[in-house]
């Protein structure tokens, strides 16, 4: 099944409102022209409005880093499906591990309480995906085992398990448009990747969860992102693997030269 590659720039808590539009300034003469990939970025919120702005045109998708699963309320902090439809955004990262309950690389900042506050679960992260589709946008659902679960033989069924409780009830027809990152918790932010033969045997089970739940036909169609420290210097080898379809891309984002490396890596 031919899969169009997606890489994807988790910008996370990062620039400013001026960063932002000179980070996409950078990027669009860096990446003009190319076919054969999907590009995306996804600025903190403050920043979408001005990068929809700088982005216009020149083929980069925008897309949010969260969204809640309600379309408007007395939800405070919140933003709605429709108000990101509305700013311009066509992605939407869902339940990224640092937004869930468990967090594999323990920070001085990141408390128990400070996790009970975000408090992600595969339950929330199935009632935003829902929310996300009902909405037309294209949810970039996240997934990834702890040092933890890897050392304890548990990767595979951890796995699993978010995928199949966090797509539950979603139609195949959904699942084929869905875009899946599987990203591996330890490798987040720490120079750490999975080596390209495990993080590849990965998004195969990924894909054969997909095609158990629903069958082989979205299963073909979804695309798989790696996520966790992709570098140019190891974005081309990730992405020629056959279930591995772009990355989902955090500090080398950040910068026009590095992303476009990386997005380029993507292209056969
Ligand atoms: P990283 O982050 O590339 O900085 O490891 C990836 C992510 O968290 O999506």
């Amino acid at each position: 099944m031919n899969r169009l590659p997606i890489v994807a720039g988790n910008w996370k808590m990062h620039k400013s409102i001026a960063e932002a539009r000179a980070l996409v300034e950078g990027l669009k003469p860096r990446i003009a022209g190319l076919a054969g990939v999907e590009v995306v970025v996804c600025p903190p919120y403050t920043a979408i409005a001005a990068v929809r702005e700088a982005a216009a045109g020149s083929g980069i998708a925008l897309g949010a880093q969260d969204v809640f699963w309600k379309e408007k309320g007395a939800y405070t902090s919140q933003v709605a499906p429709g108000m990101l439809v509305d700013a311009g955004c066509r992605y939407v990262i869902i339940g990224h591990s640092e937004n869930r309950g468990r967090f594999g690389v323990p920070e001085p900042e990141m408390t128990e309480a400070l996790c009970r506050w975000f408090g992600e679960t595969d339950e929330s992260v199935n009632a935003k995906t829902k929310a996300a589709l009902a909405a037309g946008l294209v949810p970039i659902v996240c997934v990834g085992e702890t040092l933890e679960d890897r050392r304890a033989g548990r990767t595979d069924a951890v796995i699993a398990a978010q995928v199949e409780r966090g797509l539950a009830g979603l139609s195949a027809g959904q699942v084929a448009g869905l875009v899946v990152a599987y990203e591996p918790v330890w490798a987040i932010g720490t120079g750490e990747t999975c080596d390209t033969p495990e993080a590849d045997r990965v998004c195969g089970v990924i894909r054969g969860v997909l095609a158990a739940g629903f069958g082989d036909g979205a299963a073909g169609s979804a695309r798989i992102q790696y996520g966790g420290s992709v570098k140019p210097g190891n974005a081309r080898e990730l992405f020629s693997q056959p279930h591995i379809d772009g990355g989902l891309v955090g500090g080398a984002s950040l910068e026009s030269d590095s992303f476009a490396q990386i997005v380029r890596a993507a292209v056969p």
